[in-house]
């Protein structure tokens, strides 16, 4: 058996400075080779990658003991500290090699069922079903650390601003952000649920009327959703309340946090955070996160054609809610293809519209379907747009929700495959006065957009039970960066009566509101301060910091998008006996 020594260095740490040192050094084979006389192994922890030489210098023990290794064997190895004969340039420690005196295994490993690196192209499914091999890779051991240090400066920073970090419940009633639920049954009581909280909204503005005044927490949420690229089911957030605020100090504190994150992790300043109303930000980019890092702004032509004779978009602006917009591509004309603008239609239509329009604008003339338009609305449009020859203008028709989410899909996919897309710069901005309601079709009621605790702007209160509904507008606010959102939040009401108001706008009867947050109201009558808040979608931020586009890369057990965790195989069948203990039967299994 070997015995286990204290390493001296990690395997990051040799330099042409240790030259002479004896060392100890453990981690894992990360290459061999073995030339006869000769092994080399590169040995790697988590801090570096050291190469070891084991040759005639040697004791047989150690050169037996290293032509027999594997990679991903675990080994401790002693000996000196030497200058290479040929430094290497591209590894940190590649002045220095060690000349090993003693080669010990730690441990073998079973067959790999891919390669440790970061050039490995096995599929996402099997490195996350052994994913404790996937986090050895350096890029994944470096998000860890990326992660570790942007949540270390988050919890300083909040700190320095007199934040205190509470923890809130677990097991819970359920929340009110507007997603599915977890549900976990109670033993104790039969029939009885828990759900996991979707976020700790409810608790941190009792905390508010409990007097904490600043309030923060690092927490895990759950929400049953379908997921995305930057979506999970359970996630993190930075949470946080502020008592005494409005949305300017929630602002102020949130880009405060932003900036403190952006500097300690990768020495960049971020902003500038500037603000675009919602209706704004649908208006030039057809979506309430857009990617800012690029022009390709569309441009409403709903005005302009009306009357048009041409038919399709005739038939488009006379439906109840119809729209046209555009956009240019500029210089784009000559570099697209029919197959190219063929793909982009079936992108569209993935998005219910049913299909594109576009022209190419060639020397004063249009080419392409819209070149059918009269002259007039022609030339009105490239005033409009800004076309000049050489343009590529893109056009679509229909309902405004299917004209925004198609265009606005194609306006990030237009500029991803032209490389329009800068790369390593961060460009932040805030979304605020969103809609406080939307009217759900399904249950033909209002429903609010944020949480039903989101203050309305305060100007339109008095539009509460009005009939007008759709015009009001919320004291709420997103933080946007590179088309993601990484934050939201709002000033909450904090007056009973508004707060009533608010329940019969969506709906909700009295009975109803006390049923779903009844604690909440009632803390809300006992000497509530004015309050508002936001939360950061902590995986969101690392994964902008980590410069991926997979919310897994920064997770260290992540979920598949089909909501499983293939390492722990969960979720999983429990036995009869543990459900009927929990007073459930299980459906799915008869
Ligand atoms: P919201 O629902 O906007 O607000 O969530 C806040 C932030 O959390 C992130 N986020 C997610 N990240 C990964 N996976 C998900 N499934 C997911 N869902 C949300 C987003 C989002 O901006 N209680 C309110 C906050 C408040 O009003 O103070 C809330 O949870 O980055």
């Amino acid at each position: 058996m070997t015995t286990l020594a204290r390493r001296t260095h990690t395997c990051g740490e040799p330099r042409a400075r240790h030259s002479g040192s004896r060392v100890t050094l453990q981690g894992w084979v990360d290459a061999h080779r073995d030339l006869g006389g000769v092994v080399f192994m590169d040995l790697r922890d988590r801090y570096g990658i050291t190469q070891v030489t084991v040759d005639h210098r040697s004791p047989p023990q150690a050169r037996q003991a290293a032509a027999a290794a594997r990679l991903e064997y675990v080994m401790q190895i002693r000996g000196t500290i030497i200058p290479r004969e040929k430094p290497n340039p591209d590894m940190p420690t590649g002045q220095v090699e060690v000349l090993a005196d003693s080669v010990e295994l730690l441990s073998s490993t079973l067959p790999l069922p891919f390669a440790i690196s970061d050039d490995c192209n096995a599929n996402e499914d099997t490195r996350l079903r052994y994913r404790f091999l996937d986090l050895r890779r350096p890029a994944l051991q470096e998000n860890l650390l990326t992660r570790h240090k942007a949540a270390l400066t988050a919890r300083l920073y909040l700190d320095s601003q007199g934040f205190t970090e509470v923890e809130t419940p677990v097991l819970t009633r359920a929340t009110p952000e507007g997603a599915r639920d977890y549900l976990v049954p109670s033993r104790v009581h039969p029939g009885s649920w828990y759900a996991l909280p979707q976020s700790p909204q409810i608790f941190k503005q009792i905390l508010m009327v409990a007097g904490a005044d600043r309030y923060f927490q690092v927490v895990k949420c759950f929400r049953d959703e379908d997921l995305r690229a930057d979506r999970q089911p359970e996630f993190t957030q930075i949470d946080m309340e502020l008592s005494f605020a409005d949305r300017e100090l929630v602002m102020e504190i949130a880009q405060g946090l932003t900036t403190a994150i952006w500097r300690q992790v990768l020495g960049v300043e971020a902003g500038p955070f500037p603000r675009l109303s919602y209706h704004q930000a649908m208006s030039r980019y057809g979506c309430d996160a857009p990617d800012t890092r690029f022009g390709l702004e569309h441009h409403d032509l709903t005005q302009l054609l009306q009357g048009t004779a041409f038919r399709i978009i005739a038939g488009a602006l006379e439906q109840e809610g119809g729209i046209c917009k555009a956009f240019l591509v500029p210089g784009a004309a000559g570099s697209t293809s029919r197959k190219t603008l063929d793909s982009w239609t079936e992108l569209v239509r993935t998005h219910g519209l049913g299909g594109l329009l576009w022209a190419k604008v060639v020397q004063g003339k249009w080419t392409g379907p819209l070149a059918r338009l009269g002259q007039q609305e022609r030339s009105a449009i490239a005033t409009s747009v800004d076309a000049t020859p050489g343009d590529l203008l893109l056009l679509a028709a229909g309902p405004a929700s299917r004209v925004h989410a198609g265009l606005s899909a194609l306006r990030l996919h237009v500029a991803r495959v032209r490389e329009l897309i800068p790369r390593d710069q961060f460009s932040f901005c805030w979304i605020t006065d969103f809609p406080a309601f939307e009217f759900d079709e399904g249950q033909q009621r209002w429903v609010a957009v944020h949480h039903p605790f989101t203050a309305p702007l305060p100007q339109h209160v008095p539009l509460l039970g009005s009939g007008r509904e759709h015009e009001i507008l919320s004291d709420a606010y997103d933080l946007v960066c590179n088309g993601h959102e990484i934050a939201g939040g709002s000033v909450r009401i904090h007056d009973p009566q508004v707060q009533s108001r608010v329940f019969h706008a969506l709906g909700l009867d009295r009975r109803q509101a006390e049923e779903k947050f009844g604690f909440l109201l009632e803390a809300l009558r006992y000497g509530a301060p004015p309050h508002g808040g936001i939360a950061f979608g902590f995986d969101r931020c690392v994964m902008l910091l980590c410069g991926t586009e997979n919310i897994r890369d920064v997770i260290a057990f992540p979920k598949t998008t089909s909501a499983q965790d293939l390492m722990s195989g969960a979720p999983g069948t429990v036995d009869a006996a543990q459900l009927a203990e929990l007073h459930v039967t299980n459906a799915a299994s008869g």
